[in-house]
């Protein structure tokens, strides 16, 4: 690095002009940066506004479809599913979960028959269907590890089945890579790539998301003895290790704005494909302030995005994905 100082170095000689300060840009954001992730729900004509995510519904398939292939057109490479799965078929046991013809799974097969190229992803965690909102199953108040694995593993096979491309678990079960890695090379699945949700935190920005999915009412206490305290640093480090170890081909860090450190840590200790989580309280946040009129909301979207680039991010799964995408092909 150069220490020299004013007048030999001056920094504002190429910040000069547009043309200037583009030639020595570190970090560029494209569409290819973007994931999407999508609400769904059962239905037909259903765009079903989520009050605390202005911009973001809840679409039945019919209309997943068009917005899908608006996707794809203007060049995002993947979408990943969020269901809202119907209040009656929320259970202690979570049978949803694995059936082959749940929303999730309906949803996957119309995607890759309309739209081969695109790549779907799917999140695997219990609570879009678990009666008490956890991502694991619960006995006597106990967040059961072992018993949840393997109703992941059944979730996840499912998903596979129906034509998956990354599985995205999210639950943060120990153990969970690696099963779900055997099993889909036992079953014929050897091609399904594993994008962990490696490093993900007990966070409060996921309120907006659990009003999406319908988990909020339901849920009772925190997640707290399965995801990492936020405050840890070497702890997130270490499970991003192990779930590679497993068998994840990717992983992700999440949420993603107040966790950029974990990212440059991340991609720097492992140097593998890594992804951050723009969450849901996270794009809360920009559109209440720019709907307010307290910041300019589009370059606040670029910037927050582009900081995931720098912080060497492959890329960001973001509700943003749609509407970055129609700017940056502009
Ligand atoms: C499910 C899951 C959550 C999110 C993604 N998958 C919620 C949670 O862990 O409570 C949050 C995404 C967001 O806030 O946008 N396990």
């Amino acid at each position: 690095m150069s220490s020299a100082q004013m007048p030999v170095t001056r920094m504002r000689r190429l910040r000069r002009t547009r043309a200037l300060r583009e030639m020595v840009q570190e970090h560029g954001l494209t569409t290819k940066d973007l994931i999407w992730p999508a609400f769904i729900r059962d239905g037909t004509g259903m765009d079903e506004p989520i009050s605390s995510l202005p911009g973001v519904s809840r679409m039945s398939l019919d209309r997943l479809l068009p917005a899908a292939e608006k996707a794809h057109a203007l060049g995002i490479p993947a979408i990943c599913l969020f269901p809202y799965t119907d209040q009656a078929l929320r259970t202690d046991a979570c049978e949803e979960a694995w059936n082959p013809e749940n929303l999730t799974n309906r949803a996957i097969r119309m995607l890759k028959a309309e739209f081969p190229e695109l790549m779907v992803m799917t999140d695997i965690a219990l609570d879009p269907y678990n009666a008490n909102g956890h991502d694991g199953l619960v006995v006597n108040g106990e967040i059961l590890n072992d018993e949840t694995v393997e109703a992941l593993v059944k979730m996840g096979l499912a998903q596979a089945e129906a034509g998956a491309d990354i599985l995205g678990p999210s639950d943060m079960m120990d153990g969970r890579i690696g099963a779900l890695r055997m099993a889909l090379e036992a079953q014929g699945h050897k091609h399904v790539a594993i994008l962990s949700y490696a490093a993900k935190f007990a966070s409060a920005f996921y309120g907006p998301f659990r009003d999406a999915v319908g988990a909020s009412g339901r849920l009772v206490g925190d997640k707290a003895t399965y995801q990492i305290n936020p405050a840890n640093r070497e702890e997130a480090l270490r499970c991003v290790a192990r779930d590679l170890d497993e068998g994840a081909d990717m992983v992700m860090v999440k949420p993603g704005m107040p966790y950029l450190d974990i990212c440059r840590a991340v991609k720097d200790q492992f140097g593998q494909p890594t992804f951050a989580y723009q969450v849901s309280g996270e794009y809360a946040m920009l559109m209440a302030a720019a709907q307010n009129g307290w910041l300019d909301g589009d370059k606040a979207m670029i910037e927050s995005l582009m900081a995931f680039k720098r912080a060497g991010c492959d890329g960001v799964l973001t509700y943003f994905a749609p509407r970055v995408a129609q700017m940056l092909t502009q």
